[in-house]
């Protein structure tokens, strides 16, 4: 049997040369950060997605508890349920042959205590099929990830602008400006690595930060909204593919496919009601 032998395919290989593409995994996290090779995460909701993107060739899928504001209609992520999670993640997970699926733990499912982490993470990968959990936090939860970690449970770390908490941060703000806050996140991804974390994410942290934290760490760091200097880059897939008219500061549209969708409605809302559609084409005959 043909071992596969990269989990990436250099831009503009041609089909016919390119390596077999393989699995991401766990072992790939260091691997990569040493290569200087940097990782492309995205999120993903559902199936039709996930495998679209896992095509592409993105490392990892993070079925993220932003599902909560960009498709379940709330505010935040804060009301999103473990149950929900479980039923995205699976769709994610099923859909997908190369990506690492990576899914949130939501806000109340893990924070009280290890044992509440691990009964939430076992639920999620058993009835999901995701390969990592990823879980907000530091210091404070390091025991926890310390559990997970031991009991065979990748875990992605999430630190800066922390969205679950963000009642008591006040709002969706850059995080970690002052000297004492930078020097508190460095203690906390130091925290997260020494408990077995495989990757860090970093939201919206100032870049210099970020840099400083992906220097002292051995794990990958992937940032959203915390610059260039970072192992790696995770974006909301809405916000990348243009399916709105608005985005964050951070993030680039790379596309629009909310122009492209509504022209494609519209389009086929003027072909039935001028009966242009269906066409000869697209009808049986007896
Ligand atoms: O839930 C999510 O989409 C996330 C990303 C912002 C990293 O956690």
């Amino acid at each position: 049997m043909t071992e596969n032998v990269s989990s990436t395919v250099p831009a503009g290989t041609p089909a016919g040369d390119a390596p077999k593409r393989k699995r991401f995994r766990v072992q790939d996290f260091v691997a990569r950060k040493e290569a200087g090779d940097k990782l492309t995460m995205l999120t993903a909701y559902d199936g039709v997605t996930a495998r679209i993107f896992d095509d592409a060739g993105v490392d990892l899928l993070l079925v993220g508890d932003s599902i909560g504001d960009n498709m379940l209609g709330h505010e935040n992520t804060i009301p999103v349920t473990l149950d929900e999670m479980i039923v995205a993640a699976r769709s994610v997970a099923r859909a997908t042959k190369y990506a690492m699926v990576v899914a949130d733990l939501p806000f109340g499912s893990y924070e009280a205590s290890p044992e509440q982490a691990f009964t939430s993470a076992a639920a999620m990968m058993k009835g999901s099929g995701a390969q990592a959990v990823k879980i907000e936090g530091g210091q404070r939860i390091a025991a926890h990830v310390k559990l997970l970690t031991q009991s065979g449970i990748p875990v992605i770390g999430h630190l800066g602008l922390t969205p679950q908490s963000e009642n008591m941060l006040g709002g969706k703000r850059v995080q970690a400006r002052s000297d004492a806050a930078a020097e508190q996140l460095c203690q906390d991804a130091l925290a997260l690595q020494e408990a077995g974390a495989s990757a860090v994410v970093l939201e919206m942290v100032p870049a210099p930060v970020a840099a400083r934290v992906s220097e002292i760490l051995a794990i990958p760091t992937i940032g959203i909204g915390a610059g260039k200097d970072v192992d790696g880059q995770v974006l909301v897939w809405l916000d990348m593919a243009g399916m709105g008219d608005w985005s964050p500061r951070f993030a680039k549209q790379f596309g629009a496919v909310g122009a492209a969708l509504r022209a494609a409605a519209t389009d086929y809302i003027g072909e039935v009601k001028s009966q242009a559609f269906p066409g000869p084409e697209h009808t049986f005959e007896k």
